[in-house]
């Protein structure tokens, strides 16, 4: 069986190639190049994939997608319109998630940033004892990421709530399901994580007249995709005082521009977009046993739905 491999990202291409052949001893793994011959693959490997990937491999059936988000192979001309697309489950991503968003809500919520302000001008100046109640945390997306993320919170005793299509019951957890419950879990949330995929019904959810609806003094911390964010709506609500902050580690388009005014801007985080890396063991492995599930003609988990395109 031949499986080309495809990823923009020139840099971790080696190892992701070696690593993946040396599990799959028995496939053939093609380095996808633009300019040269197509392989006939039916199988491909992606990640960030390139723009004529289907273009250059018209016969690919099944993409397998190195990461959570398949937005990406959404996009891309001459998809096959029976293309099955498989993505990596957690494989190490929900647990950093996590992580990331406790970072950036204690260091709101513990005044841990004004502390460091305070250390460089030599102050010993004690600020507000923390009102968990205060800091309610509404979290976009109860799928793996989201269901981590918000147990994470929850186990730190902040309030949490998450929203989703259907709704998802998680102990200990306020659940909203739903466009028509949106407005509800907006107005009891102060601090807004987003891990929704990005789709078409997805794709500027965080605009001005939804961060508006948040509680006063609002944080937003997005790691799912910059297309779910309008930034000059954002930059708009910081300027005003509605939000008081945000962390960010994805944008409309990445690399964050030189002088874009997020760089600079006292009141965002900027990391490149790196919430949540896939990890090589635990992707390849997760990659693998797919892949080898399908030789046998075996269902797989992991399948995007090619209408709603999560
Ligand atoms: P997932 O398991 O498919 O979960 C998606 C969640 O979003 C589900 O709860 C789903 O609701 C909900 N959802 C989708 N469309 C919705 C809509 N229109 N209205 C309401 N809820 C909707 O995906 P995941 O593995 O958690 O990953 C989520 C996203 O995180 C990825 O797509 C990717 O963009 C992002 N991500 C970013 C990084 C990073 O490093 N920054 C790393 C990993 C992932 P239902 O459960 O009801 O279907
Ligand atoms: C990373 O952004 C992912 O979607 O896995």
């Amino acid at each position: 069986m031949d499986i080309v491999f495809a990823s923009k990202h020139e840099a971790r291409h080696v190892d992701w190639m070696r690593a993946l052949q040396q599990a799959l001893p028995e496939m053939r793994v093609h380095n996808w190049q633009q300019g040269t011959a197509s392989c006939g693959a039916k199988l491909a490997v992606v990640w960030n994939p390139p723009e004529d990937l289907f273009i250059h491999e018209p016969g690919i059936e099944v993409a397998f997608n190195m990461g959570a988000g398949v937005d990406a192979l959404f996009k891309l001309p001459g998809r096959p319109a029976n293309l099955q697309i498989v993505r990596v489950e957690d494989a190490g991503m929900a647990v950093q998630m996590a992580e990331y968003v406790v970072h950036y809500l204690v260091r709101a919520a513990r005044s841990f940033d004004q502390y460091a302000v305070q250390q460089h001008v030599g102050s010993w100046a004690r600020l507000p004892d923390i009102d968990r109640s205060a800091w309610s945390v509404g979290v976009l997306g109860a799928g793996i990421m989201g269901a981590r993320v918000a147990s994470a919170v929850a186990a730190l005793d902040y309030p949490v709530a998450v929203w989703s299509r259907r709704g998802h019951e998680l102990p200990g957890i306020e659940v909203y399901a739903g466009r028509d419950r949106l407005p509800e879990f907006l107005a009891r949330s102060r601090v807004l994580v987003n891990v929704l995929p990005l789709t078409p019904e997805t794709q500027g959810i965080l605009r001005r007249d939804t961060l508006s609806q948040l509680l006063p003094d609002a944080y937003l911390i997005n790691i799912a995709r910059g297309g779910h964010l309008v930034e000059d709506d954002l930059l708009q609500l910081l300027a005003d005082g509605r939000l008081c902050g945000a962390a960010l580690d994805v944008f409309a388009e990445e690399p964050l521009p030189e002088g874009h005014p997020f760089w600079s801007h006292p009141k965002v985080s900027v990391t490149p977009h790196i919430a949540a890396a896939s990890l090589l063991s635990e992707t390849i492995a997760q990659i693998t046993g797919k892949i080898r599930a399908y030789a046998r003609g075996e269902a797989l988990s992991g399948v995007v739905d090619p209408v709603l395109r999560y």
